[in-house]
C-alpha cells in the first residue's frame, strides 16, 4: 500500500479525536474525507486543512441510514483506510439508563462502524490492501460504574473489530482497535461540565478528578490517539491484525 496512493474516510472527523486524525493523516500525504452531520463544522474543518494545503474534504453524512452509508460507500470509491471515530458518551446508573440512550450508544459507538465497515470492506478485500481502525476505549475492556450503555458500545465494537480481523486473515487488510482512557476532546468537556453539575464542583476540579483516574496525572491528548491510529493505518503495520492498542499510561494492562 503506497502511502502517496492513500484515501482515508475518518467518521467523525469534525471533532476531538476524528479531527486530529484527519490533520495527523493528512500531513502524512493521505488524502482524507471526514464524515459528520454537522456542515458547518465539516466546512470550517476543510478550510483549515486547505488553509495548511492539506487534501481534505468531508461529507455529511447520518450514520443512521443503511441505505445512505451504502449510497456514501458506492460514491467514495476506493478507500484505504477507514477509521471508524463517531462516537457519543452518557454516563447514567444502571436503574437510570433510559432504552433510548442504551440504543444511542449502540447505534452511534457500533452500529455506524458495522454499516460503514461492511460498506467498504469489500473493496478492500479486492484490491487485497486495506486498513481498518476502531477508537474503542478502555471501557471496551472493563466495566466501570455509571456507563453500561457506553461500555456494552464499546465492548461491542472491539468484538467487531475482532471478528472482522479473523475474517481477514491472510489477506492485506487488517483490522485493530485503540483503546484510550479519557482524552481532551468536546466529548470530554461535556462529561466534565455534567460531572461539576451533578457533584457541585468547579469544572476544573472535575476535569482534575478525571486526570487523577490516569497514572498519568493528565487527559490524553488528541494526537496521542492519533499518532496510534497513524500507525496502525501505515503500511509497516501490516502484520498487527485484531489487536487492540491502549493508550492509559500504564493504568490497565492486559
Ligand atoms: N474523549 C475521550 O475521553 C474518549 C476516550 C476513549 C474513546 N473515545 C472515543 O473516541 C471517539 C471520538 O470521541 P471524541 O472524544 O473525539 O468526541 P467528540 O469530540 O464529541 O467527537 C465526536 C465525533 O463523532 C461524531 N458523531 C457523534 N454522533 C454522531 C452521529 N450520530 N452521526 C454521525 N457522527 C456522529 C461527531 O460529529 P457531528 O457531531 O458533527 O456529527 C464528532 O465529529 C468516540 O468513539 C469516543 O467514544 C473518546
Amino acid at each position: 500500500m503506497a502511502d502517496s496512493e492513500r484515501r482515508v474516510v475518518v467518521s467523525g472527523g469534525s471533532s476531538g479525536i476524528g479531527r486530529a486524525t484527519v490533520f495527523t493523516l493528512a500531513k502524512e500525504g493521505d488524502e482524507v474525507i471526514a464524515l459528520g452531520r454537522d456542515s458547518g463544522r465539516l466546512a470550517a474543518l476543510e478550510r483549515r486543512a486547505r488553509a495548511h494545503g492539506l487534501n481534505v474534504t468531508s461529507r455529511v453524512c447520518d450514520l443512521t441510514d443503511e441505505s445512505a452509508v451504502q449510497a456514501l460507500a458506492d460514491d467514495l470509491g476506493e478507500i484505504s483506510v477507514l477509521v471508524n471515530n463517531a462516537g457519543t458518551a452518557q454516563g447514567a446508573p444502571l436503574p437510570g439508563t433510559s432504552l433510548e440512550l442504551w440504543e444511542r450508544h449502540l447505534s452511534t459507538n457500533t452500529t455506524f462502524a458495522f454499516l460503514l465497515t461492511r460498506a467498504l470492506l469489500p473493496g478492500m478485500l479486492e484490491r487485497d490492501e486495506g486498513r481498518v481502525v476502531f477508537v474503542a476505549s478502555t471501557a471496551a475492556h472493563t466495566g466501570s460504574r455509571y456507563a453500561a450503555a457506553y461500555t456494552a458500545s464499546k465492548h461491542a465494537m472491539l468484538g467487531l473489530a475482532r471478528s472482522v480481523a479473523a475474517e481477514v486473515v491472510g489477506t492485506g487488510v487488517t483490522s485493530n482497535t485503540v483503546c484510550p482512557a479519557f482524552v481532551r476532546t468536546p466529548l470530554t468537556e461535556r462529561s466534565v461540565s455534567r460531572l461539576a453539575q451533578r457533584t457541585g464542583r468547579e469544572p476544573e476540579q472535575a476535569e482534575a478528578a478525571l486526570a487523577r483516574t490516569s497514572p498519568l496525572g493528565r487527559l490524553i491528548e488528541p494526537e496521542e490517539v492519533a499518532a496510534a491510529i497513524s500507525y496502525l493505518a501505515s503500511p509497516l503495520a501490516r502484520a498487527v491484525n485484531g489487536q487492540s492498542l491502549t493508550i492509559d499510561g500504564g493504568g490497565t494492562q492486559r
